[in-house]
């Protein structure tokens, strides 16, 4: 990170202290800080004791592996049983979990009860599919309920899921396929995204078709939900209805107890490699973490909360603060599949209206959006339901934050803006809401039972006003253990900046009085609208096309997305005819990168230079590349191997940009 960044230390000194009336009902209590600093290994023990274990564990930690660690040792529990049975068990099989809406406007309630027949058919069918206990399952969804049922399903058999977002392309898809060796897919047909039917499974038949190319493909089965209802190519013998096969099933299913480090699920995550890392998270430690810090940092309330995560299950969010955090905690939540554009730009808000939503949680990508859109449309409806608002994936600029808390939360909402990451798999460094005072733009403190600094280049916390890097300085439950495949990656990437910490890859600073402002990645990965995506990821993409000869990509700051992507490309002689206008390669190079990863990493803006910015080592010197991305004038470029270079992308730059 530039000293610049560091140096620009935020002038941010409104504090909104806890109001008394929310402190006096909050769930969480002061009293928590003291009590997991006096012994952190007995609170998490106690966290853990709130689920139901179908043996109890007999150590907490074992650390003696470290970086490697092990959770609640010994002891087994049913992560789907704790999300779901114990309801249904004591008294609450009639209590609504989950309130669908479909983009069209279709609407389904399904109650604790039928949650559990649904994960018990759907258990069953998987096991009728031959999977068991650790075989891996794809999930390639949209956000609908039969995504849950499966993640749930999954968890239920023992079976770790790997859920892939359902807008990364079919060659994303067949690498996380093949990585994980799945050998059931679970998809659906297609998925309603701004007022039309998107086709889902050709994707999934076409990822198939390149892994069998291969000679690699691991998968048995494709379980096909009918949700669009659009024709559909079927692959006799391999593919399956999720109706047909499903809903005939038994509603019986004994849940058994696995070991507390049982594989829960993998996730795929962007490093700064082009190859995304396979985020292992195992059992005991996820739950406990990811359903203390629901019940916690979101006041929630069982019996009267109405809870809201606009996040997709595709993201560690959806996985955390959907199904496990949650439903582990009795929650009614809506569970929305589309845009917030259909039909109208104020579908947010009439949702919140009309379901009466207690509980926000979503994204600053969003948040600004919508103080774009206008505050007409949510003055137009009735918020009045909403009692706190959360924020997570990047930072929340002060801006979005006051606006967030007066325009969405009426200025009486407690606003938690909660940093984590895949890796970390629940929330580590958030307000407790009516507990802990709040600024605009700071996730304030560690929670109690977390460790986390601010330290230097030498490892060195630094004092309150400082800036550097986070790490955490203690193991956690719900922390990943390891990398899919990788146990080297896992110690390199984390572990080896120095030893002792967990090197997080954001920057950080406290303030005057020691909370903490997060700065944003100082690796080579890209936050965009919260989603992390790597420059090299892009960088492969663009030179797999047979036009580029080199590319470099940089996330230059972007208004409402956080960052947007900028790709530099030197074209092969002969890609463009002297004199011949960049924009059509421009558009395909653009196409190519949606095509090669998803929609999401197709680049703002595509360059194309005669040359890159290189030290005499040959390293691409990114900072100077995002000088030029965002407009600024060029920092210190004496360590250039050719001083020139920059008027030669200056010169280019006239004719090689486009933005649409
Ligand atoms: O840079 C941080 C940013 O998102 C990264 C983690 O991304 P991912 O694994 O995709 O998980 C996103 C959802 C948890 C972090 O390294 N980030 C996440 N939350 C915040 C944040 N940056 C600032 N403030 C946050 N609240």
């Amino acid at each position: 990170m530039s000293s610049d960044a560091l140096s620009n230390l935020l002038q941010e000194n409104r504090v909104f202290p806890p109001a008394a009336e929310f402190a006096a009902q909050a769930n969480a209590q002061p009293a928590m800080y003291a009590q997991a600093s006096a012994d952190r290994l007995a609170f998490w023990a106690e966290q853990a004791r709130a689920l139901d274990w179908s043996q109890p564990f007999d150590e907490v930690l074992d650390w003696s592996q470290a970086p490697f660690a092990r959770w609640f040792v010994g002891g087994r529990l049913n992560v789907a049983y704790n999300c779901v049975d114990r309801h249904v068990a004591a008294g609450h099989g009639d209590q609504v979990a989950i309130r669908f809406e479909g983009e069209p406007g279709d609407r389904r309630d399904i109650t604790y009860a039928q949650l559990q027949d649904e994960v018990c058919q759907a258990a069953n069918a998987l096991l009728e599919l031959g999977v068991g206990a650790g075989d891996r399952v794809a999930i390639y969804m949209p956000m609908i309920p039969e995504a849950i049922v499966a993640m749930l399903a999954c968890a239920r058999i023992g079976a770790p899921h790997s859920v892939v977002f359902g807008g990364f392309s079919a060659h994303a898809l067949a690498s996380r396929i093949d990585d994980a060796q799945a050998t059931l897919v679970i998809t659906a047909d297609g998925q309603h995204r701004r007022g039309s039917a998107m086709p889902l499974k050709p994707a999934v038949d076409e990822a198939l078709q390149t892994l069998a190319a291969d000679g690699t493909s691991p998968v048995a089965h494709v379980l096909v939900v009918r949700r669009t209802g659009g024709s559909v190519e079927w692959t006799d013998g391999r593919d399956v209805w999720w109706h047909e096969i499903v809903e005939r099933q038994s509603t019986a299913h004994q849940a058994e107890g696995f070991d507390s480090e049982h594989p829960l699920f993998i996730l795929y995550t962007s490093g700064t490699t082009g190859k995304p890392k396979g985020i292992l998270h195992t059992s005991g430690g996820y739950l406990t973490q990811a359903s203390f810090t629901h019940r916690n940092v979101f006041d929630l309330k069982p019996d009267s909360d109405v809870y809201w995560c606009t996040a997709d299950i595709g993201w560690v969010t959806g996985h955390s603060y959907i199904v496990y955090g949650p439903l582990s905690n009795r929650v009614t939540q809506v569970v929305y599949e589309g845009t917030p554009d259909t039909p109208t730009h104020d579908r947010w808000w009439d949702i919140v209206e009309r379901h009466r939503v207690t509980i926000l949680y979503t994204a600053p990508t969003a948040i600004r959006t919508f103080m774009k859109w206008g505050d007409h449309l949510p003055a137009g409806k009735d918020l009045s339901s909403l009692r706190l608002l959360g924020s997570v994936g990047e930072p929340i600029n002060p801006e979005a934050w006051m606006w967030y808390r007066e325009v969405i939360g009426g200025d009486r909402c407690p606003i938690v803006d909660t940093w984590w990451q895949t890796e970390t798999g629940a929330i580590m460094i958030s307000p407790l809401p009516g507990v802990t005072g709040t600024k605009p733009g700071s996730a304030m403190t560690a929670l109690p039972g977390i460790g986390a600094a601010v330290v230097d280049d030498e490892g060195r916390p630094v004092a309150n006003g400082g800036g550097g890097y986070l790490v955490l300085t203690e193991p956690w439950p719900s922390m990943l253990r390891g990398i899919w495949g990788d146990p080297q990656r896992y110690v390199d990437t984390y572990w080896s900046r120095w030893p002792q910490y967990y090197f997080a890859g954001d920057g950080a600073k406290l303030d005057d009085d020691g909370a903490i402002w997060l700065l944003g990645r100082v690796d080579d990965v890209m936050n965009v609208s919260g989603h992390r995506i790597s420059t090299t990821e892009v960088e492969s993409a663009l030179v797999s096309h047979p036009k580029v000869a080199e590319a470099a990509v940089v996330g230059a700051t972007d208004e409402t997305t956080g960052q947007g992507i900028v790709a530099f490309v030197i074209l092969r002689s002969g890609a463009l005819a002297d004199g011949e206008d960049g924009a059509p390669v421009i558009k395909e190079l653009r196409e190519h990168v949606a095509k090669e990863i998803g929609p999401i990493a197709k680049p703002r803006q595509v360059m194309i230079v005669a040359e890159l910015p290189k030290t005499r080592s040959g390293k691409i010197m990114r900072r100077l590349l995002r000088d030029v991305a965002e407009n600024r004038e060029l920092g210190d470029a004496t360590t250039l191997a050719d001083p020139t270079v920059m008027n030669l992308i200056a010169s280019g730059l006239a004719t090689g940009t486009s933005e649409d």
